[in-house]
């Protein structure tokens, strides 16, 4: 079987890898990845928006299921580029994509068909409205409409100070993209659940808890994802009647997309926070997170070029998972998440990871005759899974500490102490 996979980072490696087991691998990249290219078949280096180029490429490549990873290019519509030239994709179209670029259309899409979870919220498109909202609504959350690399959300108390920074930063959006979307502060424990769906059905992935903040104890600015973990069927801080809560949140979204003439097919990603008053709904991405894609895949006993092609066909077939820990944490260059420092060499040794039952994926690095060099984001994820998560954790340490460069890392991620914290975060909001 031959599967196609757009798009290059860490989580494109580790998609590249499960795919390569079970199929051949053909890739289109815009930089040579030195894990993707490994793996691959036959690569192609090229503008993945080059609709022409790449639809022909594929296409003389007898690809049977093609699958788009990054945000940027399924909202820039490459998923439809190679369904209108006949091959089966196994990723959202442009359209149903829109649930992760448009944040207005996908809380819209909550309101109108009725879906809980949804936080109060307003979309402003003046500093009049804002002003009110910001009366209406209480402490807020302050965020783009579009897509930001997760680096857009402001959060009042946290980031914002002070009700003339928190109408600075609307001014500033609404300069930018004439409006700006105004939510209430939830306060809880955050949680990704994933799922593999064919536009009617879905099979759910393992949960994950993601990092989005920069620091240690959860400081600093909004990143991509620091890092992550998940323990099995369940994370420390939920009960099973949050994640059921979740699921048939994720299940309505599918079927209200299915009926409005937008059918999702691809990873539906949900971003949910266990709150006081129950689960609510953070946001949805239409591919799988970065770097939790990262957590479940380690885990996955189900072929994922099998899962693609289900997908593709609308003939979903379900996932299988082993019940494992998994830890993964981000290195990332000096000034990142500001200014991360580009084009500084890294070395790795691939072998000594092996040996602590690790594995690394790269992430925004570009390889040259000299090496491997870093780029201003995310540069290289340490995985590992274990029956104990501070076994997985411990392996993950080593790994990184294998990788030279000036890159830093978050060492909380996964320890015993923070799952403590989430804990008794959630019984403090819940007794
Ligand atoms: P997003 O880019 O929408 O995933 O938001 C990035 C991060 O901002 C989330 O992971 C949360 O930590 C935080 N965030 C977003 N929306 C809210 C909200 N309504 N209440 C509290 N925190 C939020
Ligand atoms: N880890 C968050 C995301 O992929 O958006």
């Amino acid at each position: 079987m031959k599967v196609l996979l757009v798009g290059a980072g860490a989580r494109e490696h580790a998609i590249a890898e499960q795919v390569s087991k079970g199929a051949k691998l053909y890739s289109i990249m815009p930089k040579k990845h030195p894990g993707i290219a490994k793996l691959s078949e036959e690569f192609l280096i090229h503008d993945p928006t080059d609709a022409s180029v790449v639809a022909q490429w594929a296409k003389s490549r007898s690809i049977e299921v093609a699958f788009v990873s990054p945000d940027a290019l399924l909202a820039d519509g490459v998923t439809d580029t190679f369904a209108e030239v006949g091959i089966p994709v196994a990723s959202p179209t442009k359209k149903a994509a829109r649930i992760e670029w448009d944040k207005g259309y996908a809380r819209s899409l909550m309101q109108r068909n009725e879906i809980p979870g949804c936080p109060a919220l307003k979309i402003c498109s003046s500093l009049e409205e804002a002003k009110d909202a910001l009366k209406e609504i209480g402490a807020i959350v302050v965020k783009p409409l579009g897509l930001t690399g997760g680096k857009g959300v402001r959060i009042q108390g946290e980031h914002l100070n002070s009700e003339e920074e928190v109408l600075a930063y609307c001014a500033e959006l609404l300069e930018k993209d004439g409006n700006v979307l105004l939510e209430e502060k939830l306060e809880g424990e955050e949680f990704t659940l994933q799922a593999f769906c064919d536009g009617n059905s879905l099979s759910l992935m393992p949960p994950v808890q993601d990092h989005k903040r920069a620091f240690e104890g959860d400081s600093g600015p909004n990143t991509g994802g620091m890092g992550s973990y998940s323990t099995g069927a369940l994370l420390p801080f939920l009960e099973q009647k949050d994640l059921d809560a979740a699921k048939s949140i994720m299940e309505a979204v599918l079927s209200a997309m299915r009926d409005e003439g937008s059918p999702f097919t691809g990873v539906l990603y949900g971003q949910f926070i266990a709150t006081k008053a129950g689960i609510k709904v953070i946001e949805f991405n239409a591919r799988f997170g970065d770097p939790e894609a990262m957590n479940v895949l380690s885990l996955l006993k189900t072929p994922l070029p099998q899962l693609f092609l289900s997908m593709s066909k609308g003939e979903l077939v379900p996932a299988e998972f082993s019940p494992d820990c998994t830890v993964v944490k981000y290195a990332v260059p000096e000034g990142y998440p500001e200014k991360g420092k580009a084009d500084e060499l890294i070395m790795v040794n691939e072998q000594k990871i092996w040996d602590l039952g690790a594995k690394l994926y790269f992430g925004s690095v570009y390889q040259t005759e000299k090496g491997i060099f870093t780029s201003t984001s995310r540069t290289a994820a340490a995985v590992a899974h274990a029956q104990k998560l501070s076994e997985a954790e411990k392996a993950v340490e080593g790994a990184l500490s294998c990788i030279s460069g000036p890159l830093w890392h978050r060492k909380d991620i996964g320890t015993q102490e923070l799952v403590k914290r989430r804990i008794a975060h959630i019984r403090s909001l819940r007794t």
